[in-house]
């Protein structure tokens, strides 16, 4: 456990702990002109319940300071660093005044690029608490795309580690925020915390983190918001154009987080609850950070890899932490049930109750060896289907019903106040049961996205053109005759990664700066672990002989300008690319070849030359034929 006065492993001599936490609330009094938000038990809400680190922090400090907070799960294997709510109160409070005193305000925004620590979930509190907004960048992506982010963002800061430690291995994090702050002239002060003894440069703007937290004081009193504050922006992949700012706002969004994390979750007080995903992704902020804090939960944070040291370290992690709901992805899931059984069944998984898949379709298989290998067909397992512009899980089971029924494989049951319907091609709502259609959600709800930051009309049509008067979320979905949901997958140009969301057209931008490379299309195909990979087909300015070579080279410049996740697993010449009369590149044809539905190619009579189908049909045969041999 971190103590105060001593060097805690996070790197920070803590001051001693804060007195009393926050006043009383029966005493506090409503700030200038500040209504109440109405009484429990005759006892008037206090004006700051509303604020999010109050919510996550100063209530359970108050009440229970030495409960354990945060367990950080670092990637060498058993040096997990507990730190309790008081001490997440300090390091935030003290990273928070970090902030204010180098300039940063209420609605500054502030970019985080970190791996997942406590002192990252610090920098994320420290932001909400002075009333800047807070835009959390994977350390997976590239300087461009962090550079790209924090453009569109206008972030006056950037936090930062010197390095990352992922899988044995350090990544570079300082030096990619060098390169991409080079061309951000908004950036003033970059923030280096040490997760490694490594020294790396720090030049004029660069600020020692953890020197300035220890002088900083230790109290700060958060700023007042409203409920319709921002509290965070998000950048996620749409089918056109550059990623998007989402907006989650102050009160909604924390309500809905902490609600569905209860609920989907069955947590109850005392439960260690693990969420493996990276706090650069939505999962991450509702279910690493603000849904299990504002519970007064214990949240796992997981550095490390599923497969580092060995493919035993989630459930070695599970017997050590002893944690109660698992929650992860179904491509790790996948790349693990192929090492076999015996590395669950070295380790003891009693503590686990619940288990929870996200970001994907969970295939049948995996889902059965999750629920029976995992959890020994005694832990409920909730297939949970959400985005990061709806802030929370919107349909998954609830092991909270008592009795509730669990159909392997399906998100199944809308959260409360969700109310999914399914469209037809002619924007109709289709009745009934056993259908399918676009899933549509036909009334707002706390958790939802307010707008893409800078572009409120892109928000409009992305979201509620298609179908008016609907959200429409871009998934695809059957209702099955007992009325549950299944989601069946996007029906735009969105692909998903390992989980990970991608545009197909950011992979094509990327791959346009290439001077050889006049033309691409890039579709999603299923893969064994990932679920989907990206499948590119380029056509060259002319015939040479070392195509091999730019491939070579593309695949560079993707992970260059977005990230290595991004990398196209296949990369096929073709003469040209299907297009219809008007111009446009027809990628459901080029969907069908390869997921191999070549049988089944639909209406082709827009196309400007069908015979081009043929032409690409055999070029993908051949392809196939020499990478198998
Ligand atoms: C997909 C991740 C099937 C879906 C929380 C969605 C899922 C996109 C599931 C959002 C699931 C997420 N079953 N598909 N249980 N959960 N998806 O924004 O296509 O990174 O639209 O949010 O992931 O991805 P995002």
């Amino acid at each position: 456990m971190l103590e105060a006065g001593r060097k805690s492993e996070a790197g920070i001599t803590l001051a001693k702990p804060l007195a009393g936490g926050r006043p009383s609330t029966c005493g506090d009094r409503p700030r200038d002109g500040m209504p109440s938000l109405g009484s429990a038990g005759g006892c008037p809400a206090p004006w700051w319940l509303r604020i999010s680190t109050v919510n996550c922090l100063d209530q359970h400090v108050e009440k229970s300071p030495n409960r354990v907070a945060l367990i950080w799960e670092r990637d060498e294997p058993g040096t997990a660093v507990h730190v309790t709510y008081r001490e997440l109160q300090d390091l935030t409070c003290r990273l928070a005044n970090t902030l204010k005193k180098y300039g940063i305000q209420k609605g500054d925004r502030v970019a985080i690029y970190m791996s997942v620590s406590p002192l990252s979930v610090a920098a994320m509190l420290a932001c909400a608490r002075i009333g800047a907004v807070h835009t959390v960048v994977f350390a997976g992506f590239s300087a461009e795309s962090l550079a790209g982010r924090i453009m569109d963002s206008g972030c006056k800061a950037v936090i930062t580690y010197n390095q990352g430690v992922r899988g044995g291995r350090t990544i570079e994090l300082k030096a990619t925020v060098d390169e991409a702050v080079k061309n951000c002239p908004s950036i003033k002060h970059v923030f280096v915390a040490q997760r490694t003894d490594n020294k790396v440069h720090m030049g004029d703007r660069d600020i020692p983190l953890e020197e300035e937290m220890t002088k900083a004081d230790s109290i700060c009193i958060p700023e007042s918001m409203d409920s319709e504050d921002v509290l965070f922006m998000l950048y996620t992949s749409g089918s056109t154009g550059k990623p998007k700012g989402i907006v989650h706002t102050q009160a909604g969004y924390l309500l809905y987080a902490a609600l569905t994390h209860k609920y989907v979750f069955d947590y109850q007080q005392g439960d260690v609850f693990g969420c493996v995903a990276d706090i650069g992704w939505i999962t991450g902020h509702s279910y690493v950070v603000y849904g299990p804090l504002c519970n007064g939960a214990t949240s796992v944070l997981f550095e490390s890899t599923p497969v580092y040291p060995d493919p035993g370290r989630y459930w070695e992690v599970v017997q050590r932490l002893k944690i109660n709901q698992f929650y992860g992805a179904p491509t790790a899931i996948r790349l693990l049930l192929n090492y076999g059984e015996e590395w669950v069944k070295k380790y003891d998984r009693s503590s686990l109750k619940v288990l929870g898949s996200v970001g994907e379709p969970i295939n049948k298989e995996a889902w059965q060896w999750f629920y029976e290998v995992v959890g020994e067909g005694r832990c409920t397992l909730v297939d949970t289907w959400w985005q990061t512009e709806t802030g929370g899980i919107c349909i998954a089971p609830r092991p909270s019903e008592e009795k509730a029924e669990i159909v392997p494989a399906m998100a199944m049951r809308p959260f409360f106040g969700i109310v999914p319907v399914l469209m037809d091609e002619n924007g109709e709502v289709i009745e009934g049961n056993d259908v399918s259609g676009a899933l549509c959600i036909a009334q707002p709800w706390p958790g939802m996205a307010r707008t893409i930051h800078g572009d409120h009309q892109r928000f409009i049509d992305a979201y509620f053109k298609a179908y008016p008067g609907y959200y429409f979320t871009g998934d695809g979905a059957y209702r099955s005759h007992k009325g549950y949901y299944q989601i069946t997958g996007r029906m735009d140009d969105v692909i998903n990664i390992s989980g990970h969301r991608l545009g197909t057209a950011e992979i094509e931008d990327a791959m346009a700066d290439h001077p050889e490379v006049p033309e691409t299309a890039v579709v999603g195909y299923p893969h064994k672990i990932k679920g989907e990979g990206a499948f590119a087909f380029i056509v060259l300015r002319e015939e040479t002989a070392h195509a091999d070579h730019i491939k070579e080279e593309l695949k560079t410049i993707v992970a260059s300008k977005i990230a290595k996740y991004a990398v196209p697993d296949h990369i096929l010449v073709v003469k040209r690319l299907p297009k219809t009369r008007s111009g446009k590149i027809m990628r459901r044809l080029l969907r069908k070849v390869v997921t191999e539905q070549s049988s089944n190619m639909g209406d082709v009579t827009t196309l400007d030359d069908p015979s081009v189908v043929k032409e690409i049909l055999d070029a993908y045969q051949k392809y196939k034929e020499k990478n198998s041999s």
